[in-house]
């Protein structure tokens, strides 16, 4: 296959007169332009408006994060999180000014009116953007995709606009990994509780994870806790299959708790139960049990869904204390598109710096990001997408029990958008220094590196649609880590401390101590051998696996 898909999306951004600013970009080949789209096609647009002050977002998450902090804990108020990243007055009047006059009426769909959206026919968004709205198929996923190559803006309404989305913004659905499923038969209880450990090398459930991580077994009783678990590509759970998971993997809760199921853009509400959802709702409701659990199924799977449903919960007065997402993107798709991203990022530091600890899969494809056909012929390494994002916990996986080693399809690597943030500078480099010229010109050492922890991600036992079966990926450790992180806000909150929130600060500063180290294994990926696992930080394993025993002993201690 031809390596030119692989370039970057070059973005041209020139001023030309009269036309106003222009961006452009070049027509890529992983995207086939199929014919012009319909002129009376509706097409819905975001624009987003750039915050007031946005340093001051990333400072006030660090100071509420950061356990040396004075401010440690005090998480903010929506309010005063919306003054962040709030538009001025001036660009929220040049926006609505310019669309007022092509009489077109925008709807604000942020709760602190950075983002605003209008809904036109194609016709009319050719002729406000200077642009030629043309149907593209997607190569990888078989879809087609509505896009232009470029846009135009007058001058002085381009530097109130960050970006419109989606535009000139080339980016693949969201990816989940189809883990493999396996059908089996579950253990005898009687048996299993008898040969516990041993059992658990063939299938990982509940029990183990509370065996091997020392997590506790009695419900969760604080009021005000909760977690949150994300689904999109119309993934399901259902309360049947978990009552059922229950019965067989929790013999010691009487009746297995229900979750709540919140729709977000039209997502499904009921159906069959289906992989993704199914292991990310047995694995939270089954290890945070007592914990009250929210499943929020988005219809859309393309970034606009990521995005709104970051903009519903920030809507909200009360967040979700801990969020999982087992789903996500290439990086390279962002290449041309990085306001996107980084509006992305900072929307997961609003939901930070309110208090919610927010957790991404690393990915399973090793250091070659969500989807091998996408970046196998790349020259680098592919980072995945959001785990480059320094305001989130990325979390990998690892297998096995005495000795717990890497999984070898653990995402891990360096962002090409991110920098690398102070936090993991001292782990980070101390990484590098050992690994020596090891992958040099693979993978851009000044990036976000990730994961940050790690969990067990193989042999996950799941209830999917009246049948139990085996599945693996960090699809299964991300939940297994948010769980760990709702119970030990549950000890918080029960002693009238606030939750952890973004807890990527504590972990690389004190957390060493109270995870379990990985230190065999490697992330190949693509035929090359990836990176090796190493005492201390890697970009495979992170910091290593949760033991609650010593984490509760760890944030219990902190002053706030
Ligand atoms: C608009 O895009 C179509 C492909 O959809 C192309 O055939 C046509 O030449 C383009 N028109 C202009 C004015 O660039
Ligand atoms: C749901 O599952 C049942 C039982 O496995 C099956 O008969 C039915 O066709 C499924 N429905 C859908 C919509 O997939
Ligand atoms: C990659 O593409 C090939 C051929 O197009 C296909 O057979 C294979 O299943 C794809 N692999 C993945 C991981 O998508
Ligand atoms: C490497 O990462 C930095 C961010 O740390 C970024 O600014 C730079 O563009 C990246 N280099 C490449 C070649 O992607």
């Amino acid at each position: 296959m031809a390596v030119s898909f692989l370039v970057p999306l070059l973005v041209a951004a020139l001023s030309v007169g009269v036309d106003g600013h222009q961006t452009t970009v070049l027509p890529q080949s992983k995207f086939i332009p199929l014919r012009p789209a319909s002129s009376t096609l509706s097409i819905q647009l975001t624009l987003a408006l750039p915050p007031t002050n946005i340093d001051g977002l990333h400072a006030a998450l660090y100071d509420v994060s950061d356990p040396k902090s004075p401010n440690y804990g005090k998480h903010l108020s929506k309010s005063e999180v919306e003054a962040f990243v709030a538009p001025k007055p001036g660009s929220v009047k040049a926006v609505t000014d310019w669309l007022t006059q092509h009489n077109v009426h925008p709807e604000v769909v942020s709760s602190s009116g950075d983002m605003l959206r209008i809904d036109i026919p194609v016709s009319k968004a050719n002729s406000l953007l200077g642009a030629n709205f043309t149907e593209f198929e997607d190569k990888t996923s078989g879809t087609t995709l509505v896009r232009t190559l470029s846009i135009s803006l007058p001058d002085d309404v381009e530097p109130h606009l960050k970006f419109i989305y989606p535009t000139t913004q080339f980016i693949s659905a969201t990816t989940r990994e189809k883990p493999s499923f396996q059908v089996v038969t579950p253990p005898a209880l009687a048996h299993k509780r008898q040969t516990l450990p041993q059992i658990c090398s063939v299938d990982v459930d509940p029990e183990c994870l509370e065996d091997f991580y020392h997590i506790p077994a009695a419900p969760a009783t604080a009021s005000g806790n909760s977690l949150g678990v994300s689904a999109y590509i119309d993934e399901i759970a259902t309360q049947a299959d978990l009552d059922f998971f229950f019965l067989a993997f929790r013999p010691d809760v009487t009746t297995a708790p229900d979750f709540s199921i919140v729709s977000v853009d039209n997502g499904i509400t009921s159906g069959n139960g289906t992989l993704e959802a199914s292991l990310d709702i047995q694995y939270t409701v089954g290890v945070a049990t007592g914990v009250p659990t929210t499943l929020y199924s988005v219809g859309q799977p393309t970034t606009e869904g990521f995005i709104d449903l970051v903009n519903f919960l920030l809507a909200q007065d009360e967040l979700p204390l801990v969020l999982t997402t087992s789903y996500g993107f290439n990086e390279v798709d962002f290449d041309g598109a990085e306001d996107l991203a980084n509006t992305f990022c900072d929307a997961y530091a609003q939901l930070g710096a309110r208090g919610t600890s927010v957790f991404f899969c690393s990915g399973d494809n090793g250091v070659y990001s969500f989807s091998f056909n996408s970046t196998c012929d790349a020259t680098t390494f592919g980072p995945t997408f959001p785990s480059g994002c320094p305001f989130l916990t990325s979390v990998g996986g690892t297998q096995g029990f005495t000795p717990e080693v890497a999984a070898p399809f653990s995402g891990g690597g360096f962002s090409n958008i991110f920098a690398r943030p102070d936090y993991q500078s001292t782990a980070v480099e101390g990484y590098l220094d050992a690994l020596g010229g090891t992958n040099a010109g693979l993978f851009n050492s000044t990036g976000r590196a990730f994961p940050d922890v790690s969990a067990q991600s193989v042999n996950f036992i799941t209830r999917i649609n009246g049948v139990f079966g085996l599945l693996e990926g960090t699809s299964a450790s991300t939940p297994t880590f948010a769980s760990v992180v709702a119970l030990l806000n549950d000890a918080l909150l029960n002693a009238g401390k606030p939750p952890l929130g973004f807890i990527n600060p504590l972990l690389y500063s004190q957390g060493a101590v109270a995870l379990n180290d990985i230190t065999s294994g490697s992330n190949p990926g693509c035929g090359a051998q990836g990176f090796p696992t190493m005492e201390g930080w890697d970009p495979v394993t992170g910091l290593g696996t949760p033991d609650y025993e010593k984490l509760l002993a760890l944030v219990m201690g902190l002053s706030a």
